[in-house]
């Protein structure tokens, strides 16, 4: 048993590995007797009279023709790409007296199936995803008979050149050229017409020359003539052969005879006489009724177009809701920021920002350069909630916030619309390899300037605005590197849970005040705890959370909790500053982020007191309370923190994990230190 099917195997494996053809001229009169040489796919069939039709007159079908084995088209030594031409007749007879489609092509491509191709426009050789990639090694001359805008073609009757795309690189409308008559004579590819095709490449010219004619004698001028070194859009072996399609109309498209030779020199050229007989076209006796069923066709095609367009205009018409209309800042035609950002192109995308994709663009008619956050949100109650509180904060102005110019509704998309931030954002220019380092000055001002853009929020607004997001990736840097918040209020469209009881904890790891998680209530003073991380993180220049670093300095706040009480609190200074920075100042950093990131929220103290602090206007206390997760509150951890409760799950379990790597003793340590130092907090600071 074993042996036979070891055997079975053997001529299962011989038979599937592609032989390279030895031959380098091949020669079909006639497809009779070419199974062996010649393999089908899809709707292509070897008629009896030997005739090979690619594709019948039925929608959207594919049609693949190729020479079974592979050709060597490139030197492999030098690896350029061989010359070659080829002849052929076809014949493309339409469904409807010249109204037909999709068209045809002469192909090299790696397989011979061409898996994942699609019919119509893509003739069969690529799909949209994989069209126009240079890793398809597909070369294709096109007959195409459908004038496809998408892919720039001139008209629906063109010959075009195709490199690993059907936007062609060169095309010119069908034609022949008779001998002695330099004028054009005008063809059309679907008359139903037996027509000869020579393709001509020569390697060492590096062109690509392509004949039509009517008569079995080859012009001696080309219709198309493209200079191109095929070598790096072809593998050295190929299928070569054929490949059509039809889409919503529909053609029979037929193939009389090949030949083909690879080197230089002349193809064997066909003799029209002795080819297979044409296809009868097939005749309506009834002229009449086809003038009928062309003209309902048209008059059907006309009606669905019309449809489509109502609909299609209909669909996308900006919808201007009655509560819409009372909102506040200035509400943004759609049209206006498509065209601003042309389109929404990606090549406009500056980056994915807290919560959707953040454009670049130009306002038409103003000329101003903004910022567009596109944000997709399904809930229409959401959105509205949101939109009233764009109301609010679409009028807070302050030189240290990002001005929010307007917006604009789509369907479930909401789109801002800011002033554009040229220098990023400040995580950018803190972490991994910035391209440029901040000095301690430029990072000073920062600090001062999003102090100064939160307390306006806090305490000087007409009212109190939480932004519940703060982090350096929400600190925007203006030309002159002025710190700017950005993105305030905007977590508040996600924080309501599908369940309007609850409420899901917005924010980033690492910024999230602890009560956060137990009372699910931002307050000023989880901004004020969200602020001491930053502090540090542009004290230090790490991330507040840093996964990567040594396990006892993994938390920020707790590796510089360390070294402030060993007394060396400067070691933790961002290295990238090179021991250039104000001591002074620094310190004050430093200190102020450990105090705002006191566990306890009232232990923190007030963005009026930070700012008095870094103003110099009020000198910090000498002893300051421990930041949180020091204070031993290991087992209470997580206990009834309700929903969101994973997020201090993790916080608390990087903690702890820490822990366990350091000796009891410190840890007992510390629990004395704080009960004496806690006495020393601010207190009667109110949380809003
Ligand atoms: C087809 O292949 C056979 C060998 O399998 C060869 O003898 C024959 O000449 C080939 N026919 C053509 C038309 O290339
Ligand atoms: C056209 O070809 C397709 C696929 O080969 C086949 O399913 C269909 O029946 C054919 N239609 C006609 C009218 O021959
Ligand atoms: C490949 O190129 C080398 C160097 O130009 C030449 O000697 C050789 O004959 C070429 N081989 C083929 C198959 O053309
Ligand atoms: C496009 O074709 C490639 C093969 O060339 C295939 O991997 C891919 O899945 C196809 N994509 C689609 C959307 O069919
Ligand atoms: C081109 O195709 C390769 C492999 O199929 C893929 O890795 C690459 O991302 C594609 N490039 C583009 C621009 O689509
Ligand atoms: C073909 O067109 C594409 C896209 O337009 C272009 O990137 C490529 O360089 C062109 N190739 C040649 C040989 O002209
Ligand atoms: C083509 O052939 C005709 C005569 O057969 C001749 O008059 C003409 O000069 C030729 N043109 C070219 C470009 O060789
Ligand atoms: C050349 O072809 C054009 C267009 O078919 C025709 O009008 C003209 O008479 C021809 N000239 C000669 C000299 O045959
Ligand atoms: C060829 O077609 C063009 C445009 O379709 C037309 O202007 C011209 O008259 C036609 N020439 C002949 C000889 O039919
Ligand atoms: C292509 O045509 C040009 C003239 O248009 C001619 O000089 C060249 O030799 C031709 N090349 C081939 C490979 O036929």
């Amino acid at each position: 048993m074993a042996p036979k099917l070891y055997f079975l195997f053997w001529v299962f494996f011989f038979s599937m590995v592609p032989f390279p053809s030895q031959s380098q001229e091949l020669f079909f009169n006639g497809f009779q007797h070419s199974s062996n040489n010649i393999s089908l796919n899809g709707a292509a069939e070897i008629e009896s009279n030997g005739i090979l039709r690619l594709t019948n007159d039925t929608s959207r079908l594919i049609g693949h023709a190729f020479h079974t084995f592979p050709i060597r088209l490139k030197n492999s030594s030098t690896g350029k790409a061989l010359s070659f031409s080829t002849n052929f007749a076809f014949c493309i007879v339409p469904e409807f007296q010249k109204l037909g489609g999709h068209g045809f092509a002469f192909a090299m491509a790696p397989s011979k199936e061409l898996p994942g191709a699609l019919p119509s426009q893509y003739l069969g050789l690529l799909n949209s995803s994989d069209n126009g990639n240079l890793t398809n090694h597909v070369f294709a001359v096109e007959f195409d008979t459908v004038r496809d805008f998408e892919f720039g073609d001139i008209n629906d009757n063109h010959v075009g050149v195709d490199l690993d795309s059907l936007v062609s690189n060169a095309s010119v409308p069908v034609a022949y050229f008779i001998d002695g008559n330099s004028t054009a004579q005008n063809l059309t590819l679907q008359s139903g017409r037996t027509i000869l095709a020579w393709i001509d490449y020569d390697s060492a010219d590096n062109q690509l020359n392509v004949t039509l004619s009517l008569s079995s004698k080859k012009s001696n001028r080309s219709i198309l003539s493209f200079g191109v070194d095929l070598s790096p859009y072809l593998n050295e072996f190929m299928y070569v052969g054929f490949s059509a399609s039809t889409g919503l109309l529909a053609s029979s498209h037929y193939l009389m005879g090949w030949s083909f030779k690879v080197g230089d020199g002349e193809v064997r050229s066909l003799d029209l006489s002795s080819l297979p007989a044409l296809p009868v076209p097939k005749k309506t006796n009834k002229p009449l009724i086809l003038g009928l069923s062309i003209s309902a066709f048209f008059v059907s095609i006309f009606a669905v177009l019309t449809a489509a367009y109502v609909f299609w205009k209909w669909k996308n018409r900006d919808v201007i809701e009655p509560w819409e209309r009372e909102i506040g800042p200035h509400r943004f035609p759609y049209e206006e920021l498509k065209k601003a950002t042309k389109g929404f192109s990606s090549k406009e995308l500056l980056g994915f920002g807290g919560f959707g994709r953040v454009y670049k663009g130009i306002l038409p008619k103003s000329n101003t350069q903004i910022a567009i956050k596109r944000i997709s949100h399904e809930s229409k109650q959401g959105l509205q909630e949101f939109l009233s509180e764009i109301a609010t904060i679409g009028r807070v102005r302050h030189r240290n916030l990002v001005q929010l110019l307007g917006w604009c509704r789509r369907r479930g998309d909401l789109l801002l619309v800011y002033d554009l931030m040229p220098n990023g954002s400040l995580d950018k220019l803190l972490f991994d390899e910035p391209k440029i380092i901040l000095s301690w000055d430029q990072r000073f001002k920062i600090i001062e300037g999003v102090s100064s853009g939160l307390l306006y929020l806090h305490e000087e607004w007409e009212k109190t605005v939480i932004h519940r997001d703060i982090k350096a990736g929400n600190v925007l840097l203006d030309a002159d590197l002025n710190g700017r918040l950005g993105d305030f209020g905007l977590a508040k469209l996600y924080e309501r849970g599908a369940n309007p009881s609850t409420t899901r904890v917005m924010g980033t790891m690492g910024y999230l005040a602890p009560e956060l998680t137990k009372t699910g209530k931002p307050t000023t003073c989880s901004d004020v705890y969200a602020f001491g991380a930053l502090l540090l993180e542009v004290a230090c220049g790490r991330r507040p959370i840093d996964p990567k670093a040594m396990p006892e300095e993994l938390i920020l706040v707790d590796f510089v909790w360390d070294r402030w009480r060993e007394g060396a609190i400067l070691e933790v200074m961002d290295p990238k500053l090179k021991g250039q920075y104000n001591e002074m100042e620094a310190m004050v950093v430093l200190k102020l982020g450990l105090m705002c990131s006191a566990d306890a929220p009232l232990a923190r103290p007030t963005m009026r007191q930070v700012d008095r602090y870094l103003q110099g206007e009020m000198s910090l206390p000498e002893v300051i309370p421990p930041p949180g997760g020091y204070a031993g509150k290991k087992g209470e951890s997580g206990s009834g923190s309700g929903d969101g409760g994973g997020f201090e799950d993790y916080l608390h379990s990087y903690r702890s994990s820490y822990f366990e790597k350091t000796s009891t003793v410190s840890t007992a340590v510390d629990i004395e230190a704080s009960s004496s130092l806690s006495l020393s907090l601010p207190t009667s600071v109110e949380c809003r």
